[in-house]
């Protein structure tokens, strides 16, 4: 409907919520509606109430129609059917559902809030049905009359499951609903939806932190008790720990490796002249990370840097370069300045799972070799993001 003027919009409006008998007072009120005014839009709504009641007949005698060839049809049956006899006759929809004949079988047209082949089964509207049968996931509603209408309402954390008079209070699922792509992460980790509210539980290995939703990895490793055996060493890992015992490796002839501290091995000194011993490692070290899943890269994780003994002329250039391990496809070794190379990882990666990848530092004087230090590094990816 286009009403042709303001006034006739006004009229409208007055006569929806207020009704006909307050209207002509409100209308006095009103300057801006003349008696004509008033005429012609009344004139309006009432031909736009003889259209509303025209379609309205209409779509009764479509339905009518449509009834009338559904019993037709239904009776038309098959020679081998058996003849008359109706199914509907033992009244088989129940709680008001209305028996409609076919061939060899009924179908049952429920009222509203009724489903089932016989309109048996309240309509579950919303609720999962895992939650609707749960008592504990349900609250009867607090109700009280408003003039003459019934007004429920559910306490926090619950909604009412539909706007029929049986309705009651359904738990929102707090997880579900975050849960979906879009969403704020309600959790870390893992939501468990309780009566009303919801909770945040992390893996084990790892503590809620006092907000309730995130999770920090516990260090096992400063724990009184010690967790690993007599000569190894412990090392944090999320969610867990690791008990590590670097080795240096076997010497060779008047090539010999010693333990300098816990986390790395020296080359005893080569004999003036060796060559193949001044190209074995000179120190060898040995690092241990512990990484989430998925982190962003490139990243850099480790730096590797040379410190020339006072007094002495150190070497004035440095080579780096990725010499072993499991997973260098992972990786770039690369100079960050004079002194620092740096390990840089370029792929992503996804725990659980355990890389290894050796870098080496040549040092050179005026172009000449003079040593090279290798240093082992251990990845452990943790299974999480976090
Ligand atoms: C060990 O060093 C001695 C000299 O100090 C040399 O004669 C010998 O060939 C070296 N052995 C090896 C296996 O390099
Ligand atoms: C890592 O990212 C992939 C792809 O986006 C995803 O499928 C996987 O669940 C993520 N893993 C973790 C532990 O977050």
């Amino acid at each position: 409907m286009h009403p042709r003027s303001p006034c006739a919009l006004l009229l409208l409006l007055l006569l929806l919520v207020a009704g006909p008998a307050q209207l002509s007072a409100q209308l006095s009120a009103q300057n801006c509606v003349s008696r004509q005014q008033v005429l012609a839009a009344t004139r309006q709504l009432q031909q736009l109430l003889k259209a509303q009641e025209t379609r309205f007949a209409e779509g009764l005698r479509d339905l009518r129609g449509r009834l009338a060839a559904l019993q037709s049809s239904a009776s038309r049956v098959g020679p081998d059917a058996p003849p008359d006899i109706s199914e509907c006759s033992s009244q088989p929809c129940q709680n008001g559902g209305t028996c409609v004949e076919g061939v060899n079988q009924y179908k049952c047209v429920c009222p509203p809030g009724r489903t089932g082949s016989r309109c048996q089964h309240h309509a579950q509207t919303g609720a999962p049905e895992r939650v609707a049968g749960d008592p504990a996931f349900s609250r009867a509603p607090r109700c009280a009359q408003v003039e003459r209408t019934r007004q429920c309402s559910c306490e926090a954390g619950f909604q009412l499951s539909s706007t029929a008079g049986d309705s009651i209070c359904q738990d929102v699922n707090e997880c579900e609903l975050y849960g979906q792509e879009g969403r704020p992460r309600l959790c870390m980790h893992a939501c468990v939806n309780t009566p009303g509210s919801y909770r945040c539980t992390c893996p084990s290995g790892y503590r809620t932190l006092p907000d309730g939703k995130s999770c920090e990895d516990v260090d096992e490793c400063v724990s009184p008790q010690h967790l690993c055996p007599r000569g190894t060493l412990c090392v944090n890992t999320g969610g867990s720990f690791q008990c590590v015992s670097p080795e240096c490796p076997k010497g060779s002839g008047n090539v010999s490796y010693v333990k300098t501290s816990p986390f790395q091995c020296e080359r005893s000194p080569c004999p003036m002249d060796s060559g193949p011993c001044r190209h074995l490692p000179k120190t060898i070290s040995f690092h241990f990370l512990s990484l989430p899943s998925n982190l962003t890269t490139p990243i850099t994780l480790f730096r590797m840097a040379t410190a020339s003994a006072p007094g002495r002329p150190g070497p004035n250039s440095l080579r780096f370069g990725i010499v072993g391990g499991n997973s260098r496809g992972h990786f770039v070794m690369q100079r960050a300045d004079r002194q620092t190379g740096e390990l840089i990882l370029v792929q992503t990666l996804e725990g659980p799972q355990t890389l290894e990848v050796d870098v080496d530092m040549s040092e050179y004087l005026d172009r000449s070799f003079q040593a090279n230090h290798v240093s082992q590094v251990t990845i452990f990816v943790s299974p999480y993001d976090f």
